[in-house]
C-alpha cells in the first residue's frame, strides 16, 4: 500500500531564513513560498532528485505549528509524507489495523488529498499520506 517517500517536513521559525540557508549552504533548488491557510502553515519545497523537503513556518495565530515550535524553538523534524494510490482505501486499512487518523482527508500542498496519522502509532513520527494519481 505504502508508496514512495514524497517529502520530509521540517518546522522552522523563519521560513525566509531557512530558504536562504538551504540555497546558500546546500546549493538546493527551492520553490516559491506559499501560504496554506487550510493547514495554518506557510511552506517552501526543496527539490531533491529523489524526494522533497518541506520547510514550513506557522501561518496565523491558530497554527498547529505554534506548539511544536514552542517545544523546539530552533525548528525540527515535523512529519514524513508517503505516497499512496488510494487514500480512502489506505485510511480504511490503517484504521482497521488500529492506527488513528487525524481528521478527514483534505487538500494538501500539491492540490492532492492528504491525511495525517497519529505519531504514537508510528514510532513517534507524524505521518502524512498523499494520494498520487
Ligand atoms: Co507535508
Amino acid at each position: 500500500m505504502i508508496g514512495r517517500l514524497a517529502h520530509l517536513a521540517l518546522a522552522v521559525p523563519d521560513l525566509g531564513a531557512a530558504v536562504a540557508t538551504w540555497r546558500a549552504a546546500l546549493g538546493a533548488e527551492v520553490g516559491a513560498a506559499r501560504d496554506l491557510p487550510l493547514h495554518g502553515v506557510r511552506v517552501a519545497f526543496v527539490r531533491l532528485p529523489n524526494a522533497s523537503v518541506e520547510l514550513m513556518e506557522p501561518l496565523g495565530a491558530e497554527s498547529p505549528l505554534a506548539g511544536f515550535l514552542a517545544r523546539h524553538p530552533g525548528g525540527g523534524m515535523h512529519h514524513v509524507c508517503y505516497e499512496v494510490a488510494d487514500l480512502a482505501a489506505a485510511r480504511d486499512r490503517l484504521v482497521a489495523a488500529g492506527a488513528r487518523a487525524l481528521g478527514e482527508p483534505r487538500e494538501g500542498a500539491h492540490g492532492r488529498p492528504v491525511l495525517f496519522l497519529h505519531p504514537r502509532d508510528f514510532a513517534g513520527t507524524l505521518i502524512e499520506l498523499e494520494e498520487v494519481a
